[in-house]
């Protein structure tokens, strides 16, 4: 990441290639694309049914609605005759989507398409049946070699792909106030080093009266809990929470958690009724310093025409240099769509260059694609390109990459009660250990 600061100085952070953990392998170079229209125009029912697509996101508000919105616009053109049909539900991280999705799956009523991650998250509903397999669109729309290897790893099972994705965010991203930072006498120009020295600037933030790191409710949390444990553990520790080689119990992890939860006590106290937005508000309008969220806050930034660089700036998390947290947003064909050619078109679209380049731009994501130039993106996609082409990557818990829903699920309601003071850091570990307990068997 070239990290934006006061000074608009930047400082590009070379590879560090972790043993275990995954090594992008960038490749691709073929057509730039666009679309094949052929998913689109069969109406009235049927197998091919194209005469609409039911679309089940979370981006429903704010700056993701307007990214959705330019994807859509795309679509419209490259298939005037697909109706556009906006199921999205708010909620950030899915926390509402999720559940729906899930009742309706369960209940056989799918929507034609539905957001998942790549990753662990798809394998729930695949082991469950519930998604088609999709590898024949990969050699109709020439996908096979415009995606990332690592990245097409993570789609593949058993040597089936089950859904295209449309983007990568980055989940270990500082969101950061220089004018806060100034205001308590810290230079904002030079991001700490690792978590202990960025605790201590977050202490002088506390001891001035302002929240050091600003919080929203239960997902936005294990965000944050992901980050520390990523800059405490390094990523082949990392990497090991999720296949059982690292012990969830162990003392590094309860190290990690007591800093963990000296943050959330220094955090704004009405975290849990926040979601991302609101939270992150609170560094845009200078009450607090610091926020750990994805890289779509910088699509919350552009929404409020403020500049990275001045108004804002961002660094990877301390200690987590070199490393790129990622999660990719990947879309789906469910078994009984009720209009499949629609799904197909839509496919079609959020895989093509242009539908990937409209998207990104907006959305603060980069392309899954690789063979888009970079200069057609804003800077802070620039950087976060570079960066994915050269880090260290390793996966999101909170969004799906590292470990399936139910994981997910256990760890936020196990932090839900140590944020509300219900559990202690001992209590959250053993609690944190049982919800793990699946992983690696
Ligand atoms: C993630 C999703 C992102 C963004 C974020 C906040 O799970 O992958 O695209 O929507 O939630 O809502």
């Amino acid at each position: 990441m070239k990290r934006r600061t006061k000074t608009g100085r930047s400082s590009t952070i070379f590879a560090l290639v972790a043993a275990g953990s995954l090594v992008l392998a960038a490749c691709g170079n073929g057509d730039s694309g666009g679309s094949s229209d052929d998913g689109g125009g069969t109406a009235g029912g049927g197998e091919e049914d194209a005469s609409e697509v039911q679309v089940m996101t979370w981006w429903a508000q704010g700056s993701e609605k307007a990214g959705l919105e330019a994807l859509v616009e795309v679509f419209n053109e490259q298939h005037p005759d697909t109706e556009f049909v906006n199921a999205a539900l708010a909620g950030g991280g899915g926390s509402q989507a999720k559940q729906k999705l899930q009742a309706d799956l369960q209940a056989e009523n799918p929507p034609d398409t539905f957001q998942a991650h790549a990753g662990a998250e798809l394998q729930d509903y695949i082991d469950a049946g519930q998604i088609e397999d999709v590898s024949n669109l990969y050699d109709e729309f020439g996908l096979t070699d415009v995606f990332p290897e690592t990245l097409m790893e993570q789609l593949t099972v058993d040597d089936k792909i089950y859904s295209i994705p449309s983007n990568v965010h980055r989940s270990n991203v500082t969101w950061v106030n220089p004018a806060v930072l100034e205001e308590v006498g810290i230079d904002p120009s030079s991001p700490p080093a690792d978590l202990d020295a960025w605790m201590a600037d977050m202490e002088k933030v506390a001891d001035a009266g302002k929240i050091p790191v600003s919080l929203g409710m239960d997902w936005t949390q294990t965000h944050l809990l992901e980050n520390i444990l990523l800059s405490e553990l390094g990523p082949e520790a990392y990497n090991g929470l999720w296949d059982g080689s690292t012990d969830w119990g162990g003392s590094e992890v309860n190290s990690a958690l007591t800093k963990f939860g000296q943050i959330v006590e220094w955090s704004n106290t009405d975290r849990d009724g926040l979601d991302w937005e609101p939270a992150l508000q609170q560094v845009m309008e200078g009450n607090a310093a610091y926020n750990v969220m994805g890289d779509w806050a910088v699509a919350a930034y552009d929404a409020q025409d403020m500049t990275g660089g001045e108004d804002y700036l961002y660094w990877p998390v301390p200690g987590t240099d070199g490393i790129f947290n990622y999660l990719a947003d990947s879309f789906t064909l469910p078994v009984g769509a009720p209009h499949p050619g629609g799904t197909k078109a839509w496919l079609d679209t959020i895989s093509s260059a242009e539908g990937q380049l409209a998207f990104n731009t907006v959305k603060g994501s980069i392309p899954a694609r690789t063979d888009i130039d970079a200069a057609e993106f804003p800077e802070y996609q620039q950087s976060a390109m570079e960066d994915f082409s050269s880090d260290t990557i390793v996966g999101s818990l909170a969004h799906g990459a590292a470990a399936p829903v139910a994981v997910s699920t256990a760890v936020n309601q196990a932090i839900v009660k140590f944020s509300q003071g219900a559990s202690d850091v001992d209590t959250l570990q053993q609690e944190l250990v049982a919800a793990t307990d699946s992983l690696g068997q």
